[in-house]
């Protein structure tokens, strides 16, 4: 009876954490709201798009790549150096829904 009423804490404790894990949790449409107006410009950012830079990286490529990380591209985008993209200043949550996006571009 221990053991079920353990269980039972355990099943209730999970339900009424997930709205908050949801909450918490990047936004990927957001990320997608963002990528359009800041990205687009230079960087194809979804499948659909049909003008972008050709010597830009595609965001799927970027989410593809078996070097993706999302701790380090958090990092890049943070970082205002880069090297010929320009210094966006974005907010923590700006590039964790971007992180999250671009992430889910991989097919
Ligand atoms: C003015 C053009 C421009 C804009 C706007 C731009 N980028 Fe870039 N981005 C570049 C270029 C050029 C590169 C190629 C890497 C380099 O040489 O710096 C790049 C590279 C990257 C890379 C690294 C790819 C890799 O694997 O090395 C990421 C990630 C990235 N951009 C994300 C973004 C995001 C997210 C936005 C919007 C918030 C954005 N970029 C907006 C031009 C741009």
């Amino acid at each position: 009876m221990i053991r079920m009423d353990s269980l039972q804490g355990a099943v209730i404790a999970a339900i009424v954490l997930l709205p908050f894990d949801e909450g918490a949790a990047a936004d990927i449409a957001q990320g997608g709201n963002i990528a359009h107006r800041w990205c687009s410009q230079c960087h194809v950012v979804a499948p659909g798009q049909t003008s972008g830079s050709d010597s830009v990286p595609t965001f799927a490529q970027i989410g593809e790549s078996k070097h993706f990380n999302a701790a380090r591209l958090a990092e890049f985008l943070a970082d205002p150096q880069h090297s010929r993209m320009p210094n966006l200043s974005l907010t923590r949550s700006e590039i964790a829904d971007l992180t999250a996006y671009i992430k889910a571009q991989h097919h």
